[in-house]
């Protein structure tokens, strides 16, 4: 049986905490080898809010070992950069002519990042049919996302629907798989984990750095069990697991926070390590193996569009 084709492309977001893992990275790492997936690192679009070039070299390497140490094998899905398959550009500026501006106009994540402060460059504007190139090159049947970006699928959808009506069947338009595992994970503070509030429990911090995010975590709850130390500790044990300790301990927040650093970092521990042991060499060896791959699926696609639209003479 063949497998679907899955695409899903990542920018870099700086340093990753466990929220991320439990939300994003590991949903994905469970079921990305029952699809031929391609995992693209989108630093073509990180340019709409990245201007230093030691930043850009830094986040694409971060996000690379990320993705490998959290369990993505190079070898079992394409793992590529898009800069490095200048079909994206040419793709997405096809799309770009087909597409309205009242239509794109009314892209939430747009109007989100220009309310932010983020300049409204033409690039920002444009973002979201680079990401149905993205897409659309490699005819991905299913896109994993996060809610926020549900919308960009349909816009897709519409780039694909707008092509094949002026140009003839040509595109397959994608479905959106929103990764929903585990719910919100909870933040020091008890709100949703985010690296906007500062209340994270680093992913591949050190074992200290985590013991001390742990020991912040707000204990107001009725007595009994520390809700948030709880539902933390919920992501790598179960219930029954839990429950000797947690009776054992009725009001000793101090011991139950030590035992859920302890299990945390016996947690965290191989993916540090793992991480720590891919070397920047790696993953250039890494991203030039998945853009040889990208390529020729990339070029093969473009030759049958440039056909299409009548470029090629
Ligand atoms: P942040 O809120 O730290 O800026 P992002 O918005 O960059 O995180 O999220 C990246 C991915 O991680 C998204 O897919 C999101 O769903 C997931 N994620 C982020 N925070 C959490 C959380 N607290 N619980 C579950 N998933 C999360
Ligand atoms: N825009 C996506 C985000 O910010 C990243 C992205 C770029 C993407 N190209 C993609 C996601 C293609 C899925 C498919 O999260």
């Amino acid at each position: 049986m063949t497998k679907k084709r899955l695409l899903t492309g990542i920018q870099s977001s700086g340093t990753l905490h466990i929220g991320n893992y439990f939300g994003a990275l590991k949903p994905f790492a469970d079921m990305y080898e029952e699809y031929e997936s391609h995992l693209m690192v989108a630093d073509l679009h990180a340019l709409t809010t990245v201007r230093e070039p030691a930043v850009m070299r830094q986040n694409i390497i971060d996000v690379v070992k990320d993705y490998v140490a959290a369990g993505v094998d190079p070898e079992k899905a394409v793992l590529f950069k898009q800069s490095d398959v200048p079909e994206h550009t040419e793709l997405a500026w096809l799309f770009q002519c087909l597409v309205t501006v009242p239509f794109l106009m009314q892209a939430h994540a747009y109007k989100d990042k220009v309310a932010k402060g983020i300049e409204a460059s033409a690039g920002l504007f444009g973002y979201p049919m680079l990401m149905a190139a993205d897409i659309l090159l490699y005819d991905a049947e299913v896109v994993p996302v996060g809610e926020d970006q549900r919308q960009h699928i349909e816009y897709t959808r519409e780039a694909a629907n707008k092509f094949n009506l002026a140009y003839g069947e040509t595109f397959i338009p994608p479905q959106e798989m929103i990764l929903k595992a585990v719910g919100v994970v909870p933040g020091t503070d008890g709100q949703k984990m985010s690296k906007s509030y500062k209340n994270t429990i680093p992913l591949f911090g050190t074992a200290e750095e985590v013991q001390k995010a742990v020991m912040g975590i707000v204990t107001d709850s009725s007595g009994e069990k520390p809700e948030h130390v709880y539902a933390i500790h919920r992501l790598l044990k179960t219930d029954t697991e839990l429950a000797p300790l947690y009776d054992e301990n009725k009001g000793k927040y101090k011991n139950l926070k030590d035992a859920l650093a302890l299990d945390l970092n016996t947690f965290l521990t191989p993916m540090r390590e793992k991480r720590a042991a891919i070397s920047d060499a790696d993953v250039q060896i890494i991203l030039k193996t998945g853009a040889e791959k990208a390529r020729a699926r990339a070029s093969s696609k473009m030759t049958e569009i440039r056909k299409k639209i009548g470029v090629q003479i």
